[in-house]
């Protein structure tokens, strides 16, 4: 790994083993993109990829006989105003009402490690050896102020992490109307566009379609969250890509909340990526003296397909994003009272459940909506973080300490950053929510945003809920967000800040998780936000899993955790078995199967285990043991490899490998069951082709079938390369046998005595 800067030709060289990134200063001081892709050698000139070529109607930004044209030049950081009627990567609006800026090389930085970012999300290295920081800083004289272009390049992985930073020291005062965290800039445009879109219930649905002239963009504008509508990642693949070959170029943001990521094409065919909070109503000022810092973009690349990309991704998260002492272990099992009960319980009902769970194996027991102020319904409550004694008359001290004797840890919920007007909160501080004075303000499940953009709402918020943590005992919190913002406007800024509310709030949420974190570092977080609306690696940082939709039903999350893992691992999957007829789609899947979706994942319980027949009871006894027993192969060790797409085709299969390639777990689910219909062959990843694996399946009849026939377990031993390139031949009377529709079979693969 090198950050190197070449004096005489004036460019700069990143690489490692996998990628170089290569960036020049240009004749005009500015900085042009030369080349971002696998490694190359280091040479000390690479002039030639600067293309430059005068075309009609263009503008030429050097004195006569210049050619420097900005439309036709793959531009750092792209502005608008001098010939490049691209969109750009900044927009600041001086005093005088212009926007153009020129900022031109002033000098450079070359450090070892990564700064933090804080109070923003990022990753971050823990030995200076792990990775260099490359900043650029760039001037503009007219306004006095130094635009930051940070860089750093990872020695183990093929990741660029990127930021934008300015520091104004002008006299006059200057408006960021645009910062975005990242451009790239491509000489060609054979990409397909992959990103994850959705909605509530059907989050990160994989898309994938052509590059063409013009612009395409995925873009939040909720204001308290990144959405489940697009998620912030982005990734362009060469047309012949596959999961396992091709280059494949990824964009994952980590923030949480508005953000835009764009491609355009020009009619020069050049394609350039943008990546930042989203322009639309931002608008930060800036005074002498004052900086704003962007968020950061983690660029991937990965010669060798979708697959790469995302263990990439998945490793970077999970060892260099998530902190604290969850960040290297297994997760507890757990279950949640959420669809056992909504909103009806009481201290009985839950110790029953608990009871329950104990009995199954279940070590956490987590306490849903519902145990605070007058909340029997979603009408009410929001903001009272105190409990409700006529639910809970021990209090969350008391139930929380007998649930610890009942031999479970206790969870809870909390979604600290919402009001219902009718609570004690709003009564007491009607200005606090989002919204303008006399206007209309939209509510969503009768509640409303509190204005995290001021730091007094945030400090209430969290001395009311430390509060309860510390009198209780509580070893995990679900951190819940369910509702976008409507009539963004905070009532103590002035006019000339509204622009920073969005960005602002988001900082508030940042800064209530720093102190919670920090104030009690040995609990597991959980993020939330009507499912999955808020899964992004913004709130990794902060809480290492998220749950991963409302939606449980298996075959529905087959889809939604397959795109999920486009970039997150899966130890952040938040991952349920709930009732059935589910309760989203009114759906019955078998209970094996919701598990066998399930474990891929965190891995719970979403149900009364007191309403399962004693057959299922059983199999729930041995789901927790199989979970207890892989769940380090699954959530910590293994790369995850995706095989079949459930958005492709009838199948879905999955699989997880360790490191040392000696263990691995195959999952394949069917949508709907073939009758009379050939074998099926499941083609591994992973393995080491010269290993002999011992590959077994369970394939007696699910508890679904009723059908009390002996166990039958299918084993037998082949190499890696047979499993890999001939694949596990798949009857399908035995998915017939799981139940048909919806079955699952899991096959375990292990290197062989
Ligand atoms: C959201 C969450 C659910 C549940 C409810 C409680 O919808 O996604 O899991 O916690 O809120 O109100």
């Amino acid at each position: 790994m090198a950050v190197i800067f070449h004096e005489n030709s004036k460019q700069f060289h990143l690489f490692n083993r996998e990628v170089s990134y290569i960036m020049g200063i240009m004749e005009n001081g500015q900085m042009e993109n030369l080349y971002y892709g696998k490694a190359i050698r280091d040479r000390e000139d690479f002039g030639r990829f600067h293309e430059e070529e005068m075309r009609s109607q263009m503008s030429v930004c050097v004195p006569e006989p210049g050619i420097l044209s900005m439309q036709y030049t793959r531009q750092e950081y792209p502005v608008y105003g001098t010939g490049d009627y691209r969109s750009p990567a900044l927009c600041i609006r001086q005093e005088n009402g212009s926007k153009i800026v020129n900022f031109v090389y002033a000098g450079h930085k070359i450090t070892e490690g990564k700064p933090s970012l804080e109070p923003l999300p990022a990753v971050y290295t823990e030995e200076d050896s792990e990775a260099q920081t490359l900043e650029i800083t760039l001037h503009d004289e007219v306004m006095d102020t130094d635009l930051i272009l940070s860089y750093t390049i990872f020695e183990d992985y093929p990741v660029i992490a990127r930021n934008a930073r300015f520091e104004h020291k002008g006299e006059e005062k200057i408006v960021l109307e645009r910062a975005m965290s990242a451009s790239v800039e491509f000489s060609d445009m054979d990409f397909d566009m992959i990103h994850l879109a959705g909605a509530w219930s059907r989050e990160r649905y994989v898309k994938d379609r052509k590059l063409e002239m013009g612009i395409q963009a995925i873009q939040s504008l909720n204001g308290t969250c990144s959405g489940a509508e697009h998620n912030p990642f982005m990734a362009l693949k060469r047309p012949d890509a596959t999961e396992n070959a091709g280059e494949v170029y990824g964009f994952s943001f980590v923030y949480s909340g508005n953000f835009l990521m764009q491609t355009e094409v020009s009619t020069f065919d050049m394609t350039r990526v943008m990546v930042g909070i989203n322009p639309e109503d931002f608008a930060w000022e800036l005074k002498k003296g004052e900086s704003f810092q962007t968020p950061e973009t983690v660029m991937v690349y990965s010669d060798q397909g979708l697959n790469k990309m995302s263990q990439v991704y998945h490793r970077l998260y999970r060892k260099r994003l998530m902190r604290g002492k969850w960040r290297d272990l297994a997760r507890p099992i757990l279950l949640n009272n959420w669809e056992a009960t909504y909103f009806d319980f009481n201290e009985e009902k839950i110790l029953n459940i608990v009871k329950k769970a104990k009995e199954a194996g279940v070590e956490l027991f987590v306490l849903d909506d519902g145990w605070f102020g007058a909340r029997n319904d979603d009408y009410r409550g929001l903001g009272d973080w105190y409990v409700n004694l006529e639910k809970l008359p021990g209090g969350i001290s008391g139930l929380s300490r007998k649930v610890e004797e009942m031999g479970l840890k206790f969870g809870l919920w909390v979604e600290l950053e919402m009001v219902n007007k009718d609570s004690d909160l709003y009564r007491a501080h009607p200005d606090w929510v989002i919204g303008v004075p006399e206007r209309f303000e939209s509510h969503a499940r009768h509640q409303h945003v509190l204005d995290f953009s001021r730091k007094e709402v945030v400090d209430y918020i969290y001395e009311m809920i430390s509060k309860v943590i510390r009198e209780s005992s509580i070893s995990y919190i679900k951190w819940d967000m369910n509702r976008y913002m409507t009539e963004p406007y905070s009532r103590t800024s002035e006019p000339s800040e509204q622009g920073k509310v969005m960005h602002k709030y988001m900082l508030g949420v940042y800064d209530l998780y720093t102190r919670l974190t920090t104030e009690f570092p040995d609990i597991l977080f959980e993020s939330c936000a009507s499912g999955g609306a808020r899964f992004d690696p913004g709130m990794l940082y902060f809480a290492p899993q998220t749950w991963t939709s409302d939606d449980t039903d298996a075959n529905e999350r087959t889809k939604i955790q397959y795109g999920t893992s486009y970039v997150y691992p899966v130890v952040s999957m938040g991952s349920h078995v709930s009732a059935v007829p589910n309760h989203q789609l009114f759906r019955t899947t078998p209970i094996e199967t919701r598990a066998a979706v399930a474990y891929f994942g965190t891995f719970g319980y979403e149900l009364d285990l007191n309403l399962l027949s004693d057959e299922e009871m059983e199999e729930v006894k041995k789901q927790i043991e199989f979970m207890k027993k892989y769940r380090e192969l699954i959530q910590v060790d293994g790369d995850f490899y995706r095989l079949l797409s459930p958005f492709e085709g009838n199948e879905t299969a999955w699989q997880v490998v360790s490191q040392d390639k000696k263990q691995s777990i195959a999952a394949l689910y069917q949508k709907l069951n073939k009758v009379n219909a050939s074998w099926f062959r499941l083609r591994l990843q992973g393995l080491d082709k010269d290993k002999l694996y011992e590959v077994s399946c369970d394939v007696s009849a699910a508890v679904c079938t009723g059908k009390k026939e002996k166990e039958e377990v299918l084993t037998y031993c082949a190499y890696g390369d047979e499993l890999m390139y001939a694949g596990i031949p798949v009857s399908r009377k035995y998915l017939t046998r799981k139940g048909g529709d919806f079955a699952a079979l899991l096959f375990l693969v292990k290197e062989a005595d």
